[in-house]
């Protein structure tokens, strides 16, 4: 179905998108693509660099543009969005109407534990300490559940085999 041609992986900061997403693509035999990695080729700045320039809000312009663009001019990909890229609705319904969107899920505990020491390169949480990280990720995902529980799939707690993972979608 044309739909897998182009797969998203939805989650966030720290739930595996971007490695689950290689193996997906080989498996696959597709390009992979990392939304926050085309950014940072299209503004020849890092992601943190970008927030520190111009702010958040315009990363997230930056972020539906190159989305879209990336939608645009590939026939097929498994693409790794990152953790807020989903958060809009033009964007989920865009990744919706695009192609076969997954959701990587755990719980906010989880999270803090595998984002602690990933911190830096991550504008959002680099500042904050353990206590603060668990209750920003608590927070965000309240806030950020709405939309990823609109993907197309779910899986949890990486408790599928990509081989299967294949066949369900
Ligand atoms: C963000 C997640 C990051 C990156 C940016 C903002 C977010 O991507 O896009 O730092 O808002 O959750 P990863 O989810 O790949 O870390």
């Amino acid at each position: 179905m044309a739909y897998k041609n182009k797969i998203f992986l939805i989650g966030f900061m720290g739930s595996g998108k971007t490695t689950l997403g290689k193996r997906l693509a080989k498996k696959l035999d597709k390009p992979f693509l990392d939304l926050d990695v085309e950014i940072e080729k299209s503004e020849s700045l890092t992601i943190n660099q970008i927030f520190e320039k111009f702010g958040e809000t315009h990363f997230r312009e930056l972020e539906s543009k190159v989305l879209k663009a990336l939608i645009i001019n590939n026939k097929q990909f498994v693409l790794s969005l990152g953790g807020g890229t989903p958060c809009d609705k033009k964007n989920m319904d865009l990744i919706n109407n695009s192609g076969a969107s997954i959701y990587l899920k755990y719980n906010a505990g989880i999270l803090a534990s595998r984002l602690i020491g990933g911190k830096a390169e991550r504008p959002l949480i680099k500042n904050l300490d353990e206590n603060q990280l668990k209750e920003f990720i608590t927070n965000k995902l309240i806030e950020r559940e709405v939309f990823y529980d609109q993907c197309k799939f779910t899986i949890e707690n990486n408790n599928v085999r990509v081989e299967d993972l294949i066949e369900l979608i």
